[in-house]
């Protein structure tokens, strides 16, 4: 990726991930970019580098613009590596010594993430900055995505430097939300569902505080992804919604299967919730990803999880995604255990208490079937089904 002016004077030097397939666990089946943001003024500006290997690019996008060592002050938002694993050669580049901001936060973390006696500046929320003909403004963002986390917000332009906040694992030359069009909501949501979910308490406080200091948001720059230029609005209400967890109508029966038993049991368990009118989608799970799968649990009312005994216990793919999802602390579902066992058949129980751990609403009584169900064994999954898509209708 080239330097592209996104505002006058104001630059994404950052660049892009073509061939990331993994994310510490995330699925980016689009590869992602980590943006970093170029501000002349009578100070030049750096906001956030890039991961540790895309140093050279980070700097030669810069010297599209200007000359790097002309950078007269560094900020990180984010202390997490795919943002600040450039630092140590960007630093070393401009110079040691110039004046590195972040948050309070930030300077604990990033002393334990580099042995560097770098010139740090501190800041506290709603701290400004002026380098020129503009003023920037910290504010804090704890747990968005890390205690470290702030936004820089410039005044003059109307611009949020949002750093995780907002983002999605996207790559693509056209980095912009009203070129990509509404395709970009999907990955901004899949991004939401499995890195900010559990933060939604947190957003929900971020947004209202927004509105109430009434700070006017023209442009949304995240650290991923493409920028908010048209509607950043949009970005924001999605984020009011998802964070709200308010779930629709719609179940999902996750399982894995050993001789395709569990697998039946499923289908025909979604055939009984389907047929209460409610949109149900089985998935294997080793046909899906973890994280494609939580994107599915985002807006889901009922999470029914499946699996075959196998050792005294969970199948490993199940244990897998629950323990996932557990971590991203989903709210407001009904859940539903069920599997087929052949001789001590403890699976479905243990499913059960990871689901009740997640304060999920259970269904009544948990379904279990040996070995291979037959048709009176088909017709209690569908009869379950039916059970759960009731209790969606009237959650
Ligand atoms: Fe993109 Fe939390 O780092």
């Amino acid at each position: 990726m080239k330097a592209v002016e996104i505002a006058k004077g104001v630059y994404n030097v950052g660049v892009i991930d073509w061939n990331i397939r993994d994310f510490h666990g995330y699925s980016t089946e689009r590869g992602s970019s980590y943006n970093s943001f170029l501000i002349v003024d009578e100070k030049v500006v750096l906001i956030d580098t890039v991961k540790r290997g895309y140093e050279d690019q980070l700097l030669e996008n810069i010297s599209q613009i200007i000359d790097p060592k002309k950078i007269d002050i560094v900020i990180s938002n984010h202390t997490e590596m795919d943002h600040s694993g450039g630092l140590p050669r960007v630093m070393h580049y401009i110079g040691e010594q110039k004046p590195l901001f972040c948050s309070k936060m930030g300077l604990k973390n990033l002393a334990h993430h580099f042995t560097h006696k770098w010139n740090f500046h501190g800041v506290e929320n709603g701290e400004e900055l002026n380098i020129g003909s503009r003023t920037l403004t910290f504010l804090e963002t704890r747990m968005l995505h890390w205690p470290d986390s702030m936004f820089t917000y410039c005044n003059e332009d109307k611009i949020l430097f949002s750093s995780d906040a907002f983002g999605q694992h996207y790559a693509g030359y056209e980095m912009f939300d009203d070129v990509v069009g509404h395709t970009i909501m999907s990955h901004a949501k899949k991004y939401f569902a499995n890195i900010l979910m559990l933060y939604a308490p947190k957003i929900q406080k971020l947004i209202e505080h927004v509105v109430e200091i009434g700070l006017d948001i023209q442009m949304i720059c995240p650290d991923h992804g493409v920028i908010w230029r048209r509607e950043p609005g949009k970005i924001i209400e999605a984020y009011a919604r998802w964070s709200q967890q308010v779930p629709e109508q719609k179940a999902i029966v996750v399982y894995d299967t050993m001789w395709h038993s569990t697998q039946t049991m499923a289908e025909a368990i979604a055939d009984g919730i389907s047929k209460e009118g409610v949109s149900v989608k089985p998935i294997h799970i080793r046909s899906s990803h973890r994280s494609d799968i939580m994107t599915e649990v985002l807006d889901a009312k009922a999470i029914v999880v499946g699996s075959p005994t196998l050792n005294n216990g969970m199948f490993p793919t199940v244990s897998d995604i629950l323990t996932y999802m557990k971590g991203l602390k989903p709210k407001n579902k009904i859940g539903a255990a069920f599997g087929s066992y052949g001789w001590s058949g403890e699976s479905v129980k243990l499913v059960r208490e990871q689901l009740e751990a997640m304060k999920f609403d259970m269904i009544d009584p948990n379904l279990r079937i040996q070995y291979v169900p037959d048709e009176e064994g088909i017709e209690s999954c569908v009869a379950f089904g039916r059970q759960i898509g009731q209790a969606v209708l009237n959650g």
